[in-house]
């Protein structure tokens, strides 16, 4: 949400260079994770790089390139292709808060971006299938 002449979320946490670092701290847990790993391109990380950060500055105020370029986000039936159990969602957690614990965010920011993770990575669980 935007309230005319304040700064966005997107702003305050420092822009796309921040959104970057997480997913690029993100990624490289999510790399060493073979339970998760294996469901990725395994020969365009700089791709899954580059839309993960699109879409997180996007959701927090930032430039629209994202749906530019991919059309609406649709999150759930992005993921219908992929085994989302809770194992995975659990994996998928355990690096964002890594990576989020490597970045130096006000408390306030930090709680209101995971919570907002943590709560998407829930929604995205399309299976109970082991
Ligand atoms: C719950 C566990 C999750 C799993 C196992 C998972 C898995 C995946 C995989 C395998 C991809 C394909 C990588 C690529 O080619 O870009 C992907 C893409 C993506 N994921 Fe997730 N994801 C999860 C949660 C989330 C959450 C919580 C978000 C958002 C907050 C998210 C946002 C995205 C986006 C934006 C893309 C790229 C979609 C596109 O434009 O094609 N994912 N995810």
């Amino acid at each position: 949400m935007t309230i005319p002449g304040q700064e966005t979320f997107y702003e305050q946490v420092g822009g796309r260079a921040t959104f970057e670092k997480l997913v690029r701290a993100f990624y490289e847990g999510v790399r060493q994770d073979p339970g998760l790993w294996y469901m990725y391109p395994q020969h365009d990380l700089e791709g899954a790089v580059q839309r993960l950060t699109g879409f997180l500055e996007q959701y927090w105020g930032g430039p629209t390139t994202y749906s530019e370029t991919r059309g609406h986000p649709r999150l759930r039936m992005r993921h219908a292709a992929f085994k989302v159990n809770p194992d995975a969602r659990d994996r998928w957690l355990k690096h964002m808060r890594a990576a989020l614990d490597t970045m130096e965010m006000s408390p306030m920011h930090e709680a209101t971006l995971w919570d907002y993770l943590d709560r998407a990575a829930h929604s995205l669980v399309n299976t109970f299938e082991p």
